[in-house]
């Protein structure tokens, strides 16, 4: 034995040396390829776009008023139809037939195709590392991505799950050359307290009761702009539950390269999220924002389950109210399901909740985003079990904006170019790409009219209404919002009374327009506007024309990433009657 030891021993430090030498002269190498290929940016946003006032882009004041008249007629049109989405719903392709699936090509490689994740850092032999989420960092970030997945490791017969996470960038694969996203700098763990369920909980599958880990994150922003995560583990009361938490709070540095440390945190510690009743194993439950950002949890698609979530981190198990009791899926999703002649319980689908939402206004910017023009998306899956296999189909889920988020219209199946029908692939989270992608100045609510404008047609629509009940009442009450005791009121009456006069002919002269549109000339109220448009902000909403990352998971085992043009994943929509 001592024979072995010692030569050994005098060669460690050579062994040693030449390892560094080695690990300094591969990393050089690799850096090369990485800084090579960066100077390659056809995809994302171009160096000078990133400035906020691009006179290119930046609209007349003419143009801004023809587009606020045009949006408002639209507005009247589609809140009088009664079923707004049809308005939006698109359809280029003439070959697209109810069961065609709409293919989606990547925006983030020449090539068009699915990119690999690689949630590495000269690593060998590691673990399967799938269930990604990568979010943007702001412009002028550390890095363009913030990612993390679940890893699960074997130990003798039980699996473990573990969350691991790092700053990502743009690399290539080794070889072949494709573009990948890979870790930049060394991948850490997430430190997630465990603990086991309670004894007699776990019927279904016992061996869940010891402590599992963290399974499943879905990390994405409030439209606050917290960096929340959404995790599954052992539960309080029930076998497997689902937990809340900021990730500000077990990634400390977090919060200063997303640049939201001035954010308040809410969700300070793994905090489990509201239901009713509480099943044996939960999963897969994403949170809704209303119009107001008051976040709902939902729970389940097919027998529709809601609860408003507690703002505090000492959410209580159990008792929420469920607001959307009783209420199933309309057909146009539950239709999607198959009925097998086989009574076999391993031949069977279901259909299973998918990413977290975000909130889309379905034109283009700089389109005013009001409640008849903007919904939530969400993707859920079709989960085929045939014996040991299995295969997920997705759709685009669209909902009301506002609560109870109705559910509204679906895509058809989603099928990512550069995947085949033999990858078990599971979308698991999305985000809005606005720091690499976007191709607009920000939202400014002087100049496009936001909030005010909105108001105003709301006070004209509001004004209309009680108008037609007065002619019908012979009655003369007074209209006025609620919650406005406005300064101008008297004027902006008497123009409306003015233009409903005349109100189908189209306008030809300033003085018509004023009269018509009260609410353009009401500079004072626009230029300074103290109120924001409640649907606008930069983690939770984009218009059509922005991007959406879409991250995925492959096999169980691979994470791929794939970055999309809300327009693109939009079209040819089904309208859920
Ligand atoms: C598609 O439309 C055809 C004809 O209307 C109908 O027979 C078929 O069931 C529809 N398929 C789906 C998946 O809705
Ligand atoms: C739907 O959920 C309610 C409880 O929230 C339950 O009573 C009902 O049986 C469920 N229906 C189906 C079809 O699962
Ligand atoms: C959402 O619901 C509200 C309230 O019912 C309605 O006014 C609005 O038009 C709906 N929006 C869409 C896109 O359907
Ligand atoms: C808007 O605010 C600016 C700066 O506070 C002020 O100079 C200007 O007079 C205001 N305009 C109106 C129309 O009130």
């Amino acid at each position: 034995m001592k024979r072995i030891a010692i030569p050994f021993r005098r060669l460690l430090p050579l062994l040693l040396a030449l390892a560094i030498v080695t690990f300094v002269i591969v990393g050089l190498l690799y850096t090369n390829l990485i800084d090579e290929y960066s100077e390659y940016i056809p995809f994302g946003r171009s160096v000078q776009a990133s400035s906020s006032t691009s006179s290119e882009t930046a609209l007349t004041d003419e143009q801004i008023r023809l587009s606020v008249i045009q949006q408002y007629e639209f507005n009247k049109k589609i809140v009088a139809s009664g079923s707004p989405l049809n308005a939006f719903a698109t359809c280029d392709n003439p070959l697209h037939t109810n069961e065609s699936a709409v293919v989606l090509v990547s925006q983030n490689g020449p090539e068009g195709t699915l990119a690999r994740i690689e949630f590495t850092w000269f690593g060998f032999n590691t673990p399967a590392r799938y269930n990604p989420n990568v979010l943007p960092y702001p412009p002028g970030g550390v890095a363009p991505y913030f990612g993390l997945a679940r890893q699960t490791v074997e130990l003798g017969e039980k699996k473990h799950h573990e969350l691991v996470y790092c700053d990502m960038e743009w690399g290539l694969s080794k070889g072949i050359g494709r573009r990948i996203l890979t870790c930049k700098g060394g991948l850490r763990t997430l430190e997630v307290p465990e603990w086991r369920s309670p004894r007699g909980t776990c019927v279904w599958l016992p061996y869940l009761e010891d402590t599992n880990g963290p399974s499943d994150p879905r990390v994405f922003f409030s439209p606050k702009g917290e960096p929340l995560m959404i995790v599954g583990t052992n539960g309080i009361t029930n076998c497997l539950s689902q937990y809340i938490i900021d990730l500000r709070m077990m990634i400390p540095d977090l919060g200063k390269k997303m640049k939201v440390e001035h954010v308040p945190v809410r969700f300070k510690q793994l905090t489990e999220l509201p239901r009713d009743h509480y099943g044996e194993v939960e999963k897969n439950w994403f949170l809704l924002y209303d119009e107001k950002d008051i976040d709902y949890v939902q729970h389940d698609i097919e027998n529709r389950s809601i609860s408003a979530v507690p703002t505090v981190d000492t959410i209580t198990s159990a008792h929420a109210v469920n607001f959307v009791q009783g209420e199933t899926v309309p057909p146009c999703i539950s239709s999607l399901k198959k009925e097998y002649k086989e009574k076999d319980d391993q031949i069977r689908n279901d259909i299973h909740q998918g990413t977290n939402t975000l909130r889309v206004t379905l034109c283009e910017f700089p389109c005013i985003p009001t409640i008849h023009n903007t919904v939530l998306i969400e993707m859920f899956h079709i989960k085929y079990h045939s014996y040991l296999e299995v295969f997920y189909r997705r759709y685009v889920m669209l909902m009301n904006v506002t609560a109870p988020f109705e559910v509204i219209g679906r895509t058809n199946n989603l099928i990512y170019a550069g995947s085949d029908e033999k990858m078990m692939i599971y979308t698991v989270s999305m985000a809005w790409d606005h720091t690499n992608f976007r191709r607009h100045e920000p939202w400014s609510e002087g100049k496009y009219g936001g909030r005010a404008i909105w108001n105003a047609i709301e006070d004209q629509e509001a004004e209309e209404y009680e108008n037609s009940i007065n002619d019908f009442n012979g009655d003369a009450v007074a209209s006025r919002r609620r919650d406005e005791p406005d300064k101008s009121d008297s004027s902006t009456s008497a123009l409306v009374d003015k233009a409903e006069q005349d109100s189908s002919a189209p306008v030809s002269t300033e003085e018509e327009a004023a009269a018509r549109y009260p609410f353009l000339e009401n500079v004072a109220l626009r230029q300074n506007s103290t109120y924001t448009n409640p649907l606008v902000n930069e983690y939770y909403h984009g218009w059509i024309d922005d991007t959406i990352i879409l991250n995925i998971g492959i096999n169980d085992l691979e994470s791929g990433i794939v970055h999309v043009k809300a327009s693109d994943l939009l079209e040819c929509v089904t309208v859920c009657k």
